[in-house]
């Protein structure tokens, strides 16, 4: 047996860490809400390049903040209550960003990971690219990629010789030559965890910014005779998000991968550019979504859901064959259980649906439970809400609620029971029983033909 195989994976893995920087102030966004916090698919962009990193396992996180620190800090605490963040005060640079968190990286690190809270569409695969080009001997590891317009991209200048990465010039910076120079700097680094703390504090601002340029470190490693490599990827990935026109085209990436994964994934989508995903949208295999859906936050789909045209979903959850719209809305708390239906200009929020039970047309059912196998009539109601708190309605098993029914909550309706067309139920019906909540139906015999008869001559006489 070779000495590798009987050490645990755990200990071999380089042990690296995250650093995002979104301490910038996104003035192009021309918002209240800091750039970072503006979402994609429903997540913060900060929130994207988090999830990717810890996907990647990275030992630590930290995300540097400065305009409007505490509002950052607390969305951050949101979406990980274990993510840590560093304080940036002033805003002197990315070199300087990330200086900020030399003191809570330690010194053990193999690769440190600076990606930024407004480039959110990075692939875990390309980050796996750039610690393998740590295996191979680089000290810094830089994305680069080749823009339509390379405009104010940092260009990466190479040896003309052996072709090594030997310094990125900042366009402000760069001469006419270096400005001619395609391959850009994408933004993303990797660098040596126990060579970093030492190379910051070389950076110096005497550059056309004045500021602490991070990729600076290519050069001062450079000096040191350390290596410098680059991992090459898509403009795509690397697009950052400045302005809301923007935001939008990220956006468009994003949902376009979405819809790949769902269908690589064993979905099918009948019309795909129609279908609206959230980052944490999760779907089984044999699923079928028919044109215009929205899959807003926190919706998980099982296996073989049919779910019909015009259907807006969110926090809630679909067990396995159960069929959902034309034109429903689920809301959060909607639970459906397996072999559920819920049709057309039908609204369920925070309400259970039994196994194979169904509400099939035009009614609201929240607040409740509705055991297995129960049928909701067509404009069923439950009348949740008093105006000052919600109340809960109990549906058993086998119930059989008749069209146009109002059930006046708080109230219980036992297993099998039966309840009648047009009933405003406001007390609890006992299992088995056939409830009436409506007045009864009286007839009186001929009365519509002398009605008919007087009114006639009613009209006659007003015209004479
Ligand atoms: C940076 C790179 C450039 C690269 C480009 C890719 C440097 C010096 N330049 O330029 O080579 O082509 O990204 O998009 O790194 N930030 C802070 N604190 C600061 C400054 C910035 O947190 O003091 C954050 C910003 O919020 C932003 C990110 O760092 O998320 C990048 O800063 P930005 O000012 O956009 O850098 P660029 O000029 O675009
Ligand atoms: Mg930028």
């Amino acid at each position: 047996m070779s000495k590798e195989s009987t050490r645990s994976p755990e200990a071999d893995d380089p042990r690296f860490a995250a650093v995002i920087l979104a301490a910038g102030r996104g003035t192009r966004m021309r918002s209240d809400l800091p750039k970072v916090l503006h979402s994609i698919g429903n997540l913060p962009m900060v929130g994207h390049v988090m999830r990717m990193v810890a996907a990647l396992g990275a030992d630590k996180t930290i995300i540097i903040v400065g305009h409007e620190a505490e509002q950052v800090r607390g969305a951050i605490r949101g979406l990980d209550a274990q993510a840590q963040t560093a304080l940036q005060e002033p805003q002197l640079g990315t070199g300087h960003a990330v200086q900020q968190a030399v003191p809570m990286l330690g010194d053990d690190l193999d690769d440190v990971v600076v990606l930024f809270g407004d480039t959110p569409l990075i692939r875990p695969e390309t980050i796996a690219n750039m610690r393998q080009a740590r295996r191979d001997g680089a000290g810094v590891v830089v994305l680069g990629f080749e823009p339509e317009t390379p405009g104010r991209y940092g260009r990466l200048v190479t040896d003309v010789q052996t072709g090594a990465l030997t310094q990125i010039v900042e366009a402000k910076d760069a001469s006419e030559e270096q400005l001619a120079i395609r391959l850009c700097n994408g933004g993303v680094m990797c660098l040596d965890g126990r060579r970093l703390a030492g190379w910051l504090s070389q950076l110096s601002a005497d550059n056309a910014a004045g500021e602490y340029y991070l990729t600076d470190l290519v050069a001062i490693a450079g000096a040191q005779g350390v290596p410098s490599a680059v991992v090459v990827c898509d403009e795509d990935e690397v697009q950052g998000v400045n302005n809301r026109a923007e935001l939008s085209h990220a956006e468009e990436t994003f949902q376009e991968r979405a819809r790949v994964a769902a269908m690589l994934g064993g979905a099918t989508l009948q019309a795909p550019d129609t279908v609206y995903f959230s980052a944490d949208t999760v779907l089984g295999r044999d699923v079928i979504v028919e044109p215009n859906v929205v899959f807003g936050p926190g919706v998980v789909v099982g296996d073989k859901v049919t779910i019909r045209a015009f259907s807006h979903l969110e926090g809630c959850a679909l067990a396995s064959h159960t069929q959902v719209g034309p034109y429903a809305r689920l809301r959060p708390g909607a639970a459906l259980e397996e072999g559920a239906r819920v049709g057309n200009f039908v609204e369920i929020k925070n309400a259970a649906i039994g196994a194979g039970a169904k509400v099939n047309h035009l009614s609201y059912i929240g607040d409740a439970q509705v055991g297995a196998r129960s049928n909701i009539g067509a404009g069923t109601i439950t009348c949740n809400y008093d105006g000052y708190l919600k109340h809960q309605t109990q549906i058993g098993e086998d119930v059989f609620v008749g069209s146009n029914t109002s059930l006046i909550a708080p109230v219980t309706i036992g297993d099998r029971a039966n309840i009648a067309a047009g009933s405003a139920i406001s007390q609890d019906v006992a299992a088995d029983a056939l409830a009436f909540g409506r007045a009864r139906q009286s007839q009186l015999p001929q009365r519509a033909a002398d009605l008919r008869k007087a009114l006639e001559k009613a009209k006659r006489d007003r015209k004479s």
